[in-house]
């Protein structure tokens, strides 16, 4: 018997659609059926307000709001259903439900409530009393902050957010909460409730010691709740002039530093009604500018899982340090008892020295120690609220009595996305360098897409995601989160001038000129690009336009008549691995090489872009510059047989890769060539930044599969196992953070976890394993598994927008099985070892196999 259902109806990239900033927001569904080659044909949606509209349309994804935008607060239901093109119909999905948040800049009465500046250290305590009358439908509490916030509503902590409102580029766009509070606010006496830190806003941030009071010196929340009576009629209780202050319990938090939390100043039911504020301080009313406040687009930072100890280590001093087995970004929750007063230590690092102490050098001016003084009245538990750190091992200081490692555990926190991708082979080594590709994921996106999660730095560098978006769009659906960056990224360029090296900007020693950097500025054209590809969202591509374009103008001016770009300070290809390790710039590949490259690469997706936006003059226009770039670069670094400036593993891949080799002789001995290079390096990486994510994807292009399956496979330094090889849990910034005799590399900068070298594990997904979008949002697939390197199987499975799509194969004596899950309404072209055709399917689940004999499809 088969069937056809469809899942609730999903709003833009939320997750969860409360409150969200689109008036419009564009529709998916998934389908799911048995229906072999199931296409399509119309749908029909339904409104929980009666109204309904019949869509002759095969899109099932980001599909257009079809009434009249929502209004401020409007809640709606929605629902769908679908028929194919042969002819089956589905019943109706179940409902979803999305309500707008507060669209207008007027809709904001709420101010913005400060603590008084004598309460300002630590994370001082807010509250405000209201009454709620009878007949309550339902309430509402928008809230957001300068700084990092918790919000109680009658003693009970509202939502589950680690650090909202996390970071935006903050005099750009604020983004706010909205939340469901009808379950706390009751008729007659109530109390909100907030705890306010220094985060991003006031606190120290940066590298060099960084900066204090980046956007201002004053933490403010900015909170409105609205109650809803049976009558329709509405109460608002804002930040407004009735809210009072004192200190909490946390003496300091910094994002850096760590939290201290002395229990024994812990207020008893400061947050809820019938306590008596009259000591407190009246706060401050201050002014804000609620044209920022923007909804957020992607889910918040949470807890995501806790993770106990492996091992109870003793330090060279004796001291007690705990190994969770697993690097990650988050912060540890304790279980205590012992006499009011005793202070608990814990300082956090990701690997131990060769003596077995912590490694605290590579973070820097980060302390990332958190302490916790007790209140002495039993059992109690406590885990920071406003810092984070980047950690495998914690050094816990001064624990009364003996320590039970299952009494501390590490709370892993970090955005919310949603999982979408695995792979899976038969070699476990590879498969625990991708567990480190997704580990490095997800300590990297606490919020925004940063460098490392651990030193004192935690920056939206841009070069790093513009290499690692692929990977991340594989492995979670972060086209919502990565939107919010984007937007912020436009937001800065558009004051600036240019692209920042980072995103949000903040000025910074030796950055207080920003100049446009290749590969890192490239992030403006290239994640958006990207996160169309494998989302479907041409929406994005559309808001970004202004951006890709801005950027591209600006380094065509820069390249000016020559074409090349070769001027001006650059990153180059960051960090390869003959660069001395404190000149990681001083990589083997000319800079002027990467930029002029990018600047090919940026203008020709610039173009594609302006074709899908049908804007034909702008894409002639794109086209023809990158024509001249690649012709430039032709003539300057290329020679008459296909020879490349400077013969390095990056030069080639960058040249393969972003077509700048011409023609068909050329590009087979630039091939050749870099397959040379490689064996002659035994095989070992020679790429930074880069050219990491490239190289594998050159070497396949021009037939060198064998030597990209070498060059994966190594062990010894450099290369992507030898990490494996020294028990890394994830990826690190250098290929040799930890040298091979166990010693932390000596240079300034190194970290065990930046993603950018793991940018490999698309392709291990699109090659190794064999899946790839052939067109936006994977509504036709490239399934085509390149075995090698001795596997016996892989595998790569992907909740496409349209549904899981699922290769996996093994080989054997017999031959060469493939598996294929094909999403409904999409379509495949299988492209099997040997067969010089692909083969074209439709959604449903096909197996072939290839023997000595030929093909068989079953
Ligand atoms: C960061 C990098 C970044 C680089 C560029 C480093 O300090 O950690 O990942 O891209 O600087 O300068």
């Amino acid at each position: 018997m088969t069937s056809l259902h469809v899942d609730p109806v999903t709003f833009e990239h939320h997750r969860d659609p409360l409150g969200i900033g689109e008036a419009a927001p564009r529709l998916s569904w998934v389908v799911r059926t048995e229906l072999a080659g199931w296409l399509q044909q119309a749908y029909d949606l339904e409104f929980s307000d009666g109204t309904a509209i019949h869509v002759a349309s095969g899109d099932s994804v980001l599909a257009p709001w079809p009434r009249r935008p929502l209004r401020s607060r409007e809640r709606l239901g929605v629902r769908v259903r679908v028929t194919g093109q042969d002819g089956s119909a589905s019943g109706w999905s179940p409902w979803s439900e999305v309500e707008a948040g507060l669209l207008e800049p007027s809709d904001w009465q709420a101010g913005a409530v400060a603590p008084p500046r004598e309460l300002l250290s630590g994370a001082p305590l807010l509250r405000r009393d209201f009454r709620a009358r009878a007949h309550i439908v339902s309430a509402r509490l928008y809230v957001s902050a300068h700084g990092v916030y918790e919000v109680e509503v009658n003693g009970a902590r509202v939502g589950d957010d680690v650090l909202p409102p996390g970071w935006s580029s903050y005099h750009h766009r604020l983004r706010y909460r909205t939340h469901d509070v009808t379950e706390l606010v009751r008729e007659g006496d109530n109390v909100i409730g907030a705890t306010l830190a220094e985060g991003w806003y006031t606190g120290r941030y940066g590298f060099h010691g960084g900066v204090s009071g980046i956007y201002g010196d004053r933490t403010a929340l900015i909170a409105q709740l609205e109650i809803t009576y049976t009558d329709g009629s509405r109460d608002t209780v804002g930040t407004d002039d009735g809210w009072r202050s004192a200190p909490g319990p946390v003496t300091s938090a910094g994002l850096y530093d760590g939290e201290h939390h002395d229990a024994r100043r812990h207020v008893p039911g400061w947050s809820s009604p019938g306590f008596d504020d009259a000591n407190w301080h009246p706060a401050e009313l201050l002014s804000h500018d609620r044209a920022l406040l923007v909804a957020p687009t992607g889910p918040p930072v949470r807890r995501i899982e806790t993770i106990s100890a492996v091992a109870a280590l003793t330090g060279p001093d004796g001291e007690t340090i705990l190994d969770f087995g697993q690097n990650l970004a988050g912060r540890l929750r304790i279980r205590v008892q012992g006499p009011a007063g005793h202070t608990v230590s814990l300082r956090h690092a990701e690997v131990l020295e060769k003596n077995g102490a912590l490694a605290l050098r590579p973070l820097r001016h980060a302390a990332a120690h958190d302490a916790y003084t007790l209140k002495g009245d039993g059992v109690e538990e406590w885990e920071p609220r406003f810092t984070v750190h980047g950690f495998r091992y914690a050094q816990v200081d001064g624990w009364p009595g003996d320590l039970d490692p299952g009494d501390v555990v590490a709370v892993v926190c970090h955005t919310d996305l949603r999982r979408t991708g695995y792979f899976e082979s038969s070699d476990p080594r590879l498969n625990r360098l991708h567990e480190n590709v997704v580990w490095s994921m997800r300590g990297n996106f606490v919020d925004l897409p940063t460098d490392c999660p651990q030193r004192d730095e935690r920056l939206g560098w841009t070069g790093d995601i513009q290499v690692f978006t692929p990977t991340a769009a594989f492995l979670y659906d972060c086209a919502g989160s990565l939107s919010s960056w984007l937007a912020d990224l436009a937001a800065e360029q558009k004051q600036l001038g240019t692209v920042p090296l980072y995103v949000p900007w903040i000025s910074l020693d030796p950055f207080r000129e920003i100049p446009p950097t290749a590969a890192w500025g490239d992030a403006a054209v290239v994640v958006p690009w990207v996160l169309h590809q494998r989302s479907g969202d041409l929406g994005l591509l559309r808001t970004q336009y202004a951006s890709m374009t801005a950027w591209v103008d600006q380094i065509a001016g820069l390249a000016g008549e020559t074409r090349l770009w070769d001027t001006g300070p650059q990153l180059g290809d960051w960090l390869d691995p003959t660069a001395p390790p404190e000149r990681p710039f001083e990589a083997q590949t000319d800079p002027g090489l990467v930029a002029t490259a990018y600047l090919a690469y940026s203008a020709r997706l610039v173009a594609e872009t302006a074709t899908l936006l049908d804007l034909a003059e702008d894409a002639a226009r794109y086209h023809d510059l990158a024509d001249q770039v690649v012709t430039a670069f032709d003539a300057a670094y290329t020679t008459a047989e296909g020879k490349v400036a400077g013969d390095s593993q990056t030069a080639y891949a960058l040249a393969l890769r972003f077509g700048l080799v011409v023609g068909e002789q050329r590009r087979a001995y630039a091939g050749r060539r870099l397959a040379e290079l490689v064996q002659a390096n035994g095989h070992r990486i020679g790429t930074g930044f880069v050219g990491t994510p490239l190289i594998c994807d050159a070497l396949t292009d021009v037939g060198a599969v064998d030597d990209a399956y070498r060059l994966l496979l190594q062990t010894e330094c450099p290369s992507w196992l030898y990490a494996v090889t020294m028990g890394a849990t994830t990826i690190w910034e250098r290929w040799d953070s930890m040298l091979p005799d166990g010693s932390v590399n000596p240079g300034e900068m190194t970290s065990f976890n930046h993603y950018a070298l793991g940018g490999v594990a698309d392709w291990m997904h699109r090659t190794i394993a064999g899946l790839a979008p052939a067109e936006p949002g994977y509504r036709r697939l490239t399934v085509r598994p390149i075995p090698g390197g001795g596997l016996t199987r892989a595998l790569a499975r992907h909740e496409t927008p349209y549904g899981r799509a699922e290769v996996s194969w093994s080989s054997d004596d017999d031959g060469f099985t493939v598996e294929v899950t094909v999403p409904p309404n999409t379509r495949a072209d299988i492209h099997l070892p040997a067969e010089p055709e692909p083969i074209e399917v439709g959604s449903g689940r096909h197996v072939f196999h290839v023997a000595g004999a030929g093909l068989d499809r079953w």
